[in-house]
């Protein structure tokens, strides 16, 4: 008996996998008509729920001046004339040091952009932009249960984590401020 013969196997089908390919992401300085939009992501990223002492600080003003001391260290991710994100950060010289530091005050991805690598290249621009201008280290800063940001940093070799408290006191009872007020009162 003759050994039964096997169909010969159907040549796969090939299956195009469907690319769904991601606008592209320009890294470049930020301009004055940036802020509007830089300031509405950070407001939707530091809010006063889940980063209190983010949100406090998140300023318009500050944006402003910041902008205008420090331009070439204010970075945007620009995706389809959308701002995607942004690094902001400013040089810092000590008196009587030799040290310079680049200090990274804000980084944010909208959410819809998040894991895509733009805080990654932001951080690389910034990072030389600070080197450029003589820097020989840089510091970040975020709230110690922000996971996903300090996840970030350690990937991008940040270490020598110090903890620093932040404390508050409600002006609102305090008796010089009681006093201002009934004086106001008349
Ligand atoms: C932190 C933040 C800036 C990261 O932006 P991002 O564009 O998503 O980051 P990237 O895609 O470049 O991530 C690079 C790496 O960082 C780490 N990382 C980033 N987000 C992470 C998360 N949510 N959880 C764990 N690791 C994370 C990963 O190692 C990641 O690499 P992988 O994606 O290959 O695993 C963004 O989540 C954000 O805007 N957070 C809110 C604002 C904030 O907290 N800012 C920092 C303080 S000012």
């Amino acid at each position: 008996m003759s050994e039964p013969t096997k169909a010969p196997a159907k040549p796969k089908a090939v299956r195009k996998r469907k690319r769904t390919s991601n606008p592209p992401i320009n890294i470049r300085e930020m301009e004055l008509r940036d802020i509007p939009a830089v300031f509405a992501l950070g407001q939707r990223l530091f809010t006063a729920e889940k980063w209190p002492t983010l949100y406090r600080s998140w300023d318009e003003h500050e944006l402003l001046q910041l902008f205008g001391t420090d331009e070439e260290t204010c970075l945007v991710a620009e995706s389809e004339g959308l701002v995607a994100g942004f690094a902001l950060g400013r040089m810092m010289d000590k008196p009587r040091s030799a040290w310079r530091y680049g200090w990274l005050l804000w980084l944010g991805v909208d959410p819809t952009f998040k894991r895509r690598g733009i805080a990654s290249r932001l951080i690389k621009q910034i990072t030389e932009r600070f080197i450029d201008r003589e820097a020989r280290i840089m510091l970040v800063d975020t709230d110690e249960d922000n996971e996903e940001a300090l996840a970030f940093f350690r990937r991008h070799g940040f270490g020598q984590e110090l903890r620093h408290v932040y404390l508050s006191e409600n002006l609102e009872d305090h008796p010089y401020y009681r006093e201002k007020k009934a004086e106001a009162k008349g």
